[in-house]
């Protein structure tokens, strides 16, 4: 995320020597992407970053799509997922494609090991419980409403506070940011974006640990996982300065754009990566012209597959829904309002919708665990009903 932060003890130039209170060297590191040139930070390390006692193979993570794909409107309710133990191992895939795969976590117990995505930068969408993402950049406090951005590689580990534990996780090849659109030629968001620099949080106390011993860290590369055992605590950071790191966003920090008439979703953006861009529904006054028809018009996002999750039961546009619920309106499908809805939308002063929406510009694939959470009766739900 383009802004400086600085937590701990740096030197005061980088690649100076930077000494211990025994005289003997920190070691520095640099983390971050594109080879040199994308965004990095440094870290100032008790112990050598890269010692290793051995790696063994835990298992491939192949995601496996349904059998057969018979392109439809779908509706599936994640309320019925089995919950899982790990916030990092027990992802419930969903949907998925090259660029970006989407998951669903219900963690119940903390992981005893370090983790780091060495194959995508991650944005977790906590939708309930409260939690605290440790890593080597220093502790930073999660609630419901955030979305917690986790640069690919960064070494990290979930602490579980007030639960039930929800997590939507969107996965994504390429760097999440935000839309190019919403900064200026600095970097800094400008007066026309829906949030501003302060709405970022970044890690807020950093805790270094000095001990020795074995450290298990779960390596995700290449739809496998590994694990590493290191000789010394990963989270050994003295101090550490760059704009490659953690952060969080808070989909109640998002301010939502309104027109006299119908604003299209892209007035919604929030982040984009490679090949897919995420936009937030939030509360909002509707539309003030007289007449307004505050429901979206029927459309055909062609060229996008457009995922919605609920982040509460309510949506403007939609009937049958829950709270947890995520549809998929694919590529060439038109979709839009249910009968009624329309109507509906006619007047009313305002919508309290919550959703996180996710277009992916190529299409996404089911995934075989997602159809025993399916909802067959969605693809009929736009049939007028008898007169
Ligand atoms: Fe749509």
């Amino acid at each position: 995320m383009p802004i400086y932060h600085r937590l701990g003890r740096v030197p005061r130039k980088r690649h100076v020597a930077f000494r211990k209170d025994d005289g003997s060297l920190h070691y520095e590191e640099l983390v971050g992407n594109l080879g040199f040139t994308g965004p990095s930070s440094l870290l100032y390390h008790l112990h050598l970053p890269t010692a290793v006692k051995g790696v063994r193979p835990i298992r491939g993570l192949g995601w496996v799509a349904e059998p057969e794909r018979v392109v439809r409107h779908r509706h599936f309710r994640t309320s019925g997922l089995v919950a899982g133990a790990s916030p990092v191992l027990d992802r419930v895939p969903l949907l998925f494609n090259a660029d970006v795969a989407i998951s669903m976590a219900r963690p119940r117990k903390e992981d005893p090991f370090f983790y780091r995505n060495g194959q995508g930068d991650e944005v977790v969408f906590v939708v309930e419980g409260e939690a605290v993402l440790e890593s080597s950049f220093g502790e930073l406090p999660c609630r419901p409403g955030d979305y917690v951005v986790i640069p690919r590689g960064v070494l990290h580990r979930w602490r579980l506070a007030t639960g039930p534990h929800r997590l939507l996780v969107i996965e994504s090849t390429g760097h999440v940011r935000t839309p190019k659109r919403y900064r200026n030629e600095h970097g800094q968001l400008t007066e026309m974006a829906p949030f501003s620099e302060r709405d970022i949080r970044r890690p807020e106390s950093l805790v270094t640990h000095d001990q020795t011993g074995e450290f298990a860290v779960v390596v995700k590369s290449g739809n496998r996982l590994v694990e590493m055992t290191l000789p010394h605590h990963p989270f050994d950071v003295v101090g550490w300065d760059g704009y490659y790191y953690p952060w969080a966003f808070s989909i109640h920090d998002f301010e939502p754009r309104v027109g006299r008439v119908h604003l299209p979703p892209p007035v919604h953006q929030t982040f984009e990566g490679d090949g897919w861009v995420l936009c937030s529904f939030c509360p909002r006054p509707y539309d003030f012209e007289t007449d307004a028809v505050a429901a979206p018009y029927s459309h055909q996002n062609v060229m996008s597959d457009e995922v919605l999750f609920y982040a509460n039961a309510e949506f403007m546009s939609r009937k049958g829904i829950e709270f947890g619920s995520i549809t998929l309106h694919p590529d060439g499908l038109p979709h839009g309002p249910q009968p009624g809805k329309t109507e509906e939308s006619i007047g009313a002063r305002s919508t309290n919708e919550l959703a996180v929406m996710v277009d992916a510009f190529r299409p996404l694939l089911v995934s075989r665990d997602a159809l025993a959470i399916e909802d067959a009766a969605y693809l009929v739900s736009w049939l007028e009903p008898a007169p």
